[in-house]
This record gives C-alpha cells, structure tokens and sequence, in this order.
C-alpha cells in the first residue's frame, strides 16, 4: 500500500513523493523547439509547489514531428542548453526532472491550439498508413527508412535528455500519435513487417523501447505512456495494452504512465473523475509493474485512496496544477500529513507560523518579526 507522501523510487531515481506533473505542451517556442524563459518558470513554479516529479511537455525528436511550430524540441543540442536550464531549476528544489520525448505523426503540423480557425499545416506530415486523422492533413505512409530514422531520431532525443540531465525518461506513445499510431489498427494499415498483427503493430514503440533503453544509462529512469484504449469500436485495447506492458518491462521500460484516446475522432470516452484508473489497475496488475495514474485527479483523498487501493505507484496531475500550482500543499494539509510538507527553506516563513489553508491568521501575524 502506497502513500501519496511516501518516496518512490525507480532505477537509480527517487522521487520524494507520488505527485508528478503530467507532461503539457506549453506551445511557446519560436519557431526553433527551444525552451523559453516560459517553460522555466512555468515547470520550477510547479517544483517549487511540492511535486516529487516534474515532466517537461513532449519534446519532438524531429522537427516534423512536432504537433505545432511552437512546440519544444530536443533534436539539438542549442536546444538541449536550454533543457539543462529547466533541469537545474527543477532539481534545485528537490523534485527529479523529466522529460517526455515525441512525435506527432499524422497529427503533427498544425496551429497552436489559441489561433482559432481551420488548421494551417506547415509541413508535410508522414504516419504507419495514409490515412488523415479527421480534419487533419494527408499523411504518408512511412517508408522503411523513415521508420528507421524516427527509431534512430528517439534515440538521438533520450541521449541529449540524459546530456541535459534528465533523470526519468517518458516515450509519447499515447493520444494518437506516431507510436500510438503504429500500434492501433485504426491508424495501421500495413501489412508489412511494421503492421498486421499485434507484433507486428507494436514493433515500432518495443523498437524505440529497447533502443533507447540500450542508449541511457541504467540508473535512469524510462517509463512509456500510452493510451490504454482507443475508446473506439475495431481499436485498440485494455488487453493489448497489458500485453505490450509486459514486452516493454522485459526490454527495461520502468513504468507504464496509462492515459487513453486521441487516435479516433469518433471515440466516446466515459468522462468522470479517475475514467482512466481502471486502465492503470489493469496494467499494474496484468503486467507486474510499476504504473502512473492520470486524468481528472483533482483531489487529494481520491489521489491517496487510488494508491491505497493499489492501482496505481503514481499520480500524475496535469489542469489542476495549471489553477493549483501548490496543490501538493493543500494534499498535505487535507490528507493531515503536514510533516510531509516540501516547502523550499526560502518559504519557510510563509508556511511555519500557520497552516496553509488559515491565511487569514497570516494578515494578523505581527510584522515586528520581519
Ligand atoms: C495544456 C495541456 C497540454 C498537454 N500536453 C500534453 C503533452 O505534451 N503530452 C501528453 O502526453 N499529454 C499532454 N496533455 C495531457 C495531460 O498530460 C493529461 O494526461 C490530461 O490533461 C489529463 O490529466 P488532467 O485531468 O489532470 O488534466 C496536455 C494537457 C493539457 C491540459
């Protein structure tokens, strides 16, 4: 039985609790994938708020497998200096740094969410097949030496990620992008080597696994996220996700962070507070290995209970950190746990006279102190 405020370690990492960030796209770069002063401030902030993990947003490998123009990268090594700036802010308040690595395929090149009005594609795209996402452009299908050269360009990725000094390594395989692509038959319609059957579907994502794997070292932590299920008739599975869990744990995937959907335009998702845990609890215990939860986790007795229950080791947390950025605080203060405060000694001040949710009391508290 886990506790939300209870260490977790994985490899040669220890996270100081279960809370982690969940990876989200800022979509506030130049048109060069480099991290901004945004991205710094955005990710320290939510270290500085009590997360044991903190995950920078996907990261293309290449700059066509970016979702938007202003999407980060990790292909480059101006842009791996920029990585190790953000790594160093997040670590200098006791959260471990990671970083989720990308690409976007057949749903890459397009408009950042806030510029309204019909997608402008910037660049060709290429997926498994030639088959569009709704709304979305024509893609092509991947010729041998593409797919070799996303597998090398991953590669190349957890290597600067490691150089900038990440220590938790998370492949996209999820929200129907180009290794969740591979493995779904809705999006994979190949019948060569690279398609077909559930080996054949999978090769892509257990290839990039296991090279990747080979290429970091081995007290860093790699975890996969994926999309448990498709939500959608003729598509992927809970099944065929347990199955791939267990053939990425044994080429040295440490985790399986579990979300679901985004292949399928027609997908009907049960939205609902924790939709996607049951998914999570089938991983965990259908593959034998450490899983993250994620998706509406807003509070912290569910986040605890989830652990307690057993179905999952982590609890990812993406909108509510947004709003709550010290909601690993407020988890503290519910849960009755406040010796398991992380407050930075530079705050200390703030927090030690009083209990976080009295600061009313604050305003009272004599100045003469100071
Ligand atoms: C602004 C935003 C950006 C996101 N970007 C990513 C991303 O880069 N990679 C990813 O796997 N999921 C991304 N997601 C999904 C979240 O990581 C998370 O799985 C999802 O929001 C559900 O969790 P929540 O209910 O706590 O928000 C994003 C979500 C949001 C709100």
């Amino acid at each position: 039985m886990s506790d939300l405020f209870s260490p977790f370690s994985l490899r040669g990492v220890t996270l100081k609790n279960r809370i982690g960030v969940s990876p989200m796209c800022m979509y506030s770069c130049r048109d060069d994938g480099v991290p901004t002063d945004w991205h710094m401030q955005h990710l320290a902030s939510r270290s500085v708020g009590g997360a044991g993990l903190v995950i920078t947003e996907a990261s293309a490998v290449v700059p066509e497998g970016r979702i938007t123009p202003a999407d980060v990268g990790i292909w480059n090594d101006t842009q791996m200096d920029a990585h190790a700036r953000i790594v160093a802010a997040v670590e200098a308040t006791g959260s471990v740094a990671g970083i989720q690595i990308a690409h976007a395929g057949r749903k890459a090149s397009r408009a950042e969410p806030w510029v309204h009005g019909p997608a402008k594609p910037s660049w060709t795209t290429m997926a498994p097949s030639a088959e569009a996402f709704e709304g979305f452009a024509q893609p092509h299908a991947m010729t041998e030496a593409e797919i070799g050269a996303a597998i090398a360009a991953f590669v190349d990725a957890a290597k600067r990620s490691v150089k900038a000094g990440y220590r938790f390594i998370e492949i996209h395989g999820a929200h129907g992008y180009l290794a969740h692509q591979f493995c779904s038959p809705i999006s994979n319609r190949r019948n060569d080597s690279w398609g077909g059957d559930f080996d054949g579907r999978t090769r892509f994502v257990r290839e990039v696994a296991a090279a990747v794997r080979a290429a970091i070292p081995t007290d860093t932590a790699l975890a996969l996220r994926i999309s448990h299920t498709d939500w959608v008739e003729g598509g992927w599975t809970t099944e065929e996700s347990v199955e791939l869990a267990r053939q990425v744990k044994a080429l040295g995937v440490d985790l399986i962070d579990v979300s679901s959907g985004g292949l399928d335009a027609g997908q009907k998702i049960p939205l609902g507070p924790g939709y996607q845990v049951p998914g999570a609890a089938a991983v965990k215990s259908g593959a034998a290995m450490p899983v993250a939860a994620v998706g509406l986790i807003t509070e912290p007795k569910h986040a605890q209970e989830i652990l307690a229950e057993g179905k999952a080791d982590l609890i990812l947390l993406a909108r509510v950190l947004l709003r709550e950025p010290y909601w690993p605080v407020r988890a503290a203060a519910e849960l009755g746990r406040v010796e398991a405060l992380s407050i930075p000694p530079q705050y200390e001040r703030g927090w030690n006279t009083i209990a976080p949710w009295q600061m009313d009391k604050a305003i009272a508290e004599p100045m003469q102190a100071l």
